[in-house]
């Protein structure tokens, strides 16, 4: 493109700028359309009770929102973070799940992870099921370790576990 050429670049796909999210922000993710029925069972993550509220701001948890321009299109948080490591957790806005946002989310919190917070393993727990978000955290080196039951709103569920380093992460792309 020309230097002389003022018009916006397009937005490359998934293209995110993470900031700390804010009580408006988390009230406005209480907000958000349902989620389809291919993930119909995090829909709770999003709702009064559910993750945002588990996971308040504090000395051990940092919360970000991602942003497309004006749009709040997803959150992700690093909690639990404790000699080093941390839990992950991240959400799309219904209306942009596969579309490559979650990939920028997710590589954007890692990098922050690993570099401001000087964490040196993130762990994470997906549902066996949930083939498009185990995808997406193999692509950015996380490796599975095992498998574990939680309970969630009073009932167990099956998680797969995972698991991240900074020398394990895959080039963004
Ligand atoms: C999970 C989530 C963060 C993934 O983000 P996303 O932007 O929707 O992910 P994408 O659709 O871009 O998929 C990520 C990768 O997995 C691949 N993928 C998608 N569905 C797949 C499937 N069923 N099987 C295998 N790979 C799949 C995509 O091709 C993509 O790979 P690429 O970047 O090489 O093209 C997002 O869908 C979301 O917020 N879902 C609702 C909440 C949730 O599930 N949170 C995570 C709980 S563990």
């Amino acid at each position: 493109m020309s230097s002389t050429n003022t018009s916006p670049e397009p937005a490359p796909p998934g293209r995110v700028v993470l900031r700390p999210l804010t009580e408006a922000d988390a009230r406005a993710v209480r907000d958000w359309p349902l989620y389809p029925p291919e993930v119909e069972a995090l829909d709770y993550a999003l709702r009064p009770g559910g993750w945002l509220d588990q996971f308040p701001e504090a000395a051990d948890t940092q919360r970000f929102a991602a942003w497309d321009g004006p749009e709040l299109v997803g959150f992700s948080i690093l909690t639990h973070v404790a000699g080093g490591e941390a839990e992950f957790y991240v959400a799309l806005r219904p209306d942009r799940i596969g579309r490559g946002v979650g990939r920028a989310l997710t590589e954007q919190t890692l990098a922050a992870g690993f570099g401001g917070l000087g964490l040196k393993r993130i762990y994470l727990k997906v549902r066996p099921w949930h083939r498009r978000a185990a995808a997406l955290y193999e692509k950015l080196g996380f490796r599975r370790t095992g498998r574990a039951v939680e309970e969630v709103q009073g009932r167990p569920v099956e998680f797969d576990l995972m698991e991240v380093g900074p020398a394990d992460r895959r080039p963004p792309g």
